[in-house]
């Protein structure tokens, strides 16, 4: 990483001095008017690898996308790749290809740390690059409205301002190695089940102040060189030709400059998309016809879409380019080597912020020295640790240990059931050489619970399979893992349980269990950022970037809509999801409600212990002391809530501080104005004048500081 970004400040001072004059979009242009209609026209569409039969010369890496280039003006040839987690290989259509995997995004967003959403970015950034790609498809943001969508695990939780900042931090990581990185899905793909049909239905200003908002913040820190339209339809539209989303509001409202490109199988229409804002036709093969090619050509001819419609959509794909650093900075088209292990430690220092202590009664952990037997249970841990499936899928550095096929279900053709080789069991036995560290595989409850009895310690590690195109119709945990957690506990009081789960699951066991640990889909290295927390090396200090409900009941919608054994991803009649909590997604819900969580949003224990004092607020910065009261080191993550006249409270603002034991830093945090303004409609937004509450706590609904913020009228035109 190093070499490439030494590499990239050379070339960018090489090129800044070669590069013709003009802002990126003018660039754009210029090359534009240099284009043939058909150079322009095969800028538009893009072949899906796996299905598509290109003429030679084109030579496609298998992979999910390739757009070919125009070598006399020096346009690169866009190759794509998945996703957010890494260079993806889902199904390992190149085999032997492996990549670093990081973390499941909520594992990245529980860290609430920018500079590791960045790190992460750069990481995968620069294995696409040596890969020779050169667009990759992250940047997942749409909010986790509903606690079961099967991709949670991909984006960056349910808050706004967090997975705004979050995935910004991330694409600008990414295209510091000079490619281009997505931001997806735009918009308001909050559900699997149905996704190619269903239509989402929110009130404008509701979505404005909510998912729109996560991508208005993400778009402004990172700059992304493209935007992925949506499967699904927003208010009768789908959301690949709609006026709304891809006009009004990206262009008009957010000023976005770059390109839009579709989902895989996305586009339905040439004329309407065409017209509405959509720039590129991804994965063509996917569609029921090539929209983008000789339809979209012939509707040029018979004057239905503007010739200079076809100008724009060329500008603006170049434009996207542009920005990103890839036309001043070409991606080499050999693969370079990659340092793998500086990779993995970054894969691990997000494991390691982003795990959650959601319990620890009597100080179970960090484990005692004196701990002589520990019994792992489940999970194959002794072999790795679980990870996401769908687009999302990498396939790790190490290999896949346990890799089980799917028979039935809408991801059965680009998902298998995969385990990074970052193997608990042997983790813990390397950190404990004095103990003896077993496992059994928890597949028969009675005989885990008599593997336990007699033991210091029992961990159970309980999984939950998440994938996209499929939504899970239960939060329990499947396969009669709760009888497991159930029966270990009963033999062994001293039972720690860890969750490697996409989002939220129920946990009917725990008054049952003194220990708890949601690690997520934990990444490359999660078994060694687990067992590093597990021994005090590192102190947890994740906190949930999503609520986990008592019970799925109290979720605003506790099955999947449109959810029935026969639903597929791209089938099934058309049907409508209505977002009845508008704006307030997650905590706000709960708190609207007036439901109490299992665990609150922003939630997360440590080893030691932290206290607020000395508040004071002006304009728009609090200031508070922050104080490790307790005997460890650790961080802390302060969040701020601000509640507008009349409103409730929304996070504008957080921290994270490390402190040593005794140590006490006075922390500003600046707010973030929007998320307790109101979009006014036209674009802009008001912050009405009055008292305005603030919270500084631990959690969502935590009010370790309370204090009013008098703040006058205040109007942002963008
Ligand atoms: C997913 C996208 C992904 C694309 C290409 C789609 O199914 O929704 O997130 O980037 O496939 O693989």
């Amino acid at each position: 990483m190093v070499r490439t970004i030494a590499a990239a400040l050379l070339l960018t001072g090489a090129a800044a001095e070669a590069a013709p004059t003009g802002d990126p979009a003018t660039r754009a242009a210029a090359l534009v008017a240099q284009m043939s209609p058909a150079e322009k026209l095969a800028l538009v569409h893009g072949y899906f690898p796996p299905l598509a039969k290109p003429e030679p010369p084109v030579v496609l890496i298998p992979s999910a996308g390739h757009v070919p280039g125009i070598p006399r003006l020096g346009i690169p040839t866009l190759r794509e790749s998945d996703a957010s987690l890494g260079v993806a290989n889902q199904v390992e259509q190149r085999r032997g290809d492996t990549a670093t995997a990081l973390p499941a995004g909520l594992a990245t967003a529980a860290s609430f740390d920018p500079s590791l959403a960045y790190a992460g970015g750069a990481m995968i950034g620069a294995e696409a690059r040596a890969k020779t790609f050169n667009v990759l498809l992250a940047g997942g943001v749409n909010l986790t409205r509903d606690p079961w969508n099967g991709r949670n695990f991909e984006y960056l939780g349910e808050d706004p301002l967090l997975a705004g900042v979050m995935a910004g931090e991330a694409i600008r990581g990414i295209q510091s190695n000079h490619v281009v990185s997505t931001i997806k899905h735009f918009a308001l793909n909050a559900q699997e089940t149905g996704r190619a049909v269903l239509d989402a239905r929110i009130a404008p200003d509701a979505l404005q102040e909510s998912d729109l908002l996560a991508f208005r913040l993400a778009i402004e820190r990172g700059r992304p060189g493209a935007v992925m339209c949506a499967y699904n339809r927003v208010g009768g539209d789908y959301a690949c030709e709609n006026g709304m989303l891809l006009t009004d509001v990206l262009r008009t409202d957010f000023g976005y400059g770059g390109w839009v490109m579709s989902d895989w199988g996305a586009v339905h229409s040439t004329v309407k998309a065409a017209l509405a804002g959509l720039d590129q036709e991804s994965g063509q093969e996917l569609d029921a016809q090539v929209f983008f090619a000789a339809p979209l050509a012939a509707a040029i001819a018979a004057g239905q879409v503007p010739a200079a419609r076809l100008d724009a959509m060329a500008t603006r794909i170049l434009t996207g380019v542009i920005t990103s650093g890839l036309l001043d900075d070409p991606v080499p088209a050999t693969p370079q080597p990659i340092d793998y292990a500086s990779h993995a430690a970054v894969a691990q220092r997000v494991a390691e912020a982003g795990m959650v202590l959601l319990k620890n009664d009597g100080d179970l952990l960090p484990l005692a020295a004196s701990a002589k037997r520990i019994v792992l249970v489940g999970g194959h841990a002794d072999v790795g640790v679980l990870s996401g499936g769908g687009s999302s899928q990498v396939r790790s550095v190490g290999g896949a240990p346990v890799e089980i096929p799917l028979t039935t279900g809408a991801a059965k053709s680009f998902a298998r059931v995969t385990w990074h080789a970052s193997s608990p069991l042997r983790a813990l036995q390397a950190a404990l050489p004095g103990a003896r560290v077993s496992y059994v595989d928890g597949g028969d409850p009675a005989a885990a619970a008599a593997a336990v009895r007699d033991a210091d310690l029992a961990i159970v590690f309980a999984t939950q399979w998440q994938t996209e195109a499929q939504d899970t119709p239960t939060l329990a945990l499947p396969d009669r893992q709760d009888t497991l957690i159930t029966a270990v506990a009963a033999a062994n009081p001293r039972t720690l349980v860890v969750l490697e789960t996409g989002g939220p699951v129920t946990m009917p066991w725990l008054a049952e269990v003194p220990a708890v640990i949601e690690a997520w889909y934990p990444g490359q290295h999660g078994g060694e950022a687990l067992v590093r927390l597990l021994t005090g090396a590192v102190t947890p200090s994740g906190r949930l970037p999503m609520t986990f409900p008592m019970r799925e009941a109290d979720a605003p919608r506790p099955v999947p809509v449109g959810f029935t054994s026969r639903t597929v991803n791209g089938g099934g009649p058309p049907f409508t999801v209505d977002y009845v909590e508008g704006a307030d997604v997650g905590y706000r819900w709960y708190a609207r409600e007036g439901r109490q969580p299992l665990f609150p949003f922003g939630f997360g224990l440590s080893y030691t212990r932290f206290r607020y004092a000395r508040p004071t607020a002006t304009r728009l910065q609090v200031a508070f002391d922050v104080t490790n009261a307790g005997g460890r080191a650790g961080a802390d993550v302060p969040q701020v809530y601000v509640a507008p006249p009349g409103g409730a409270f929304r996070l504008a603002g957080w921290d994270r501080v490390d402190l040593a034991p005794g140590a006490t830093r006075r922390v500003t945090v600046t707010l973030e104005p929007r998320t307790f303004a109101r979009f006014d409609g036209h674009g802009g937004w008001s912050v009405a004048g009055g008292d305005y509450r603030v919270a500084v706590g631990h959690f969502a609904g935590d009010a370790a500081l309370a204090m009013t913020l008098r703040l006058p009228p205040i109007r942002y035109d963008r």
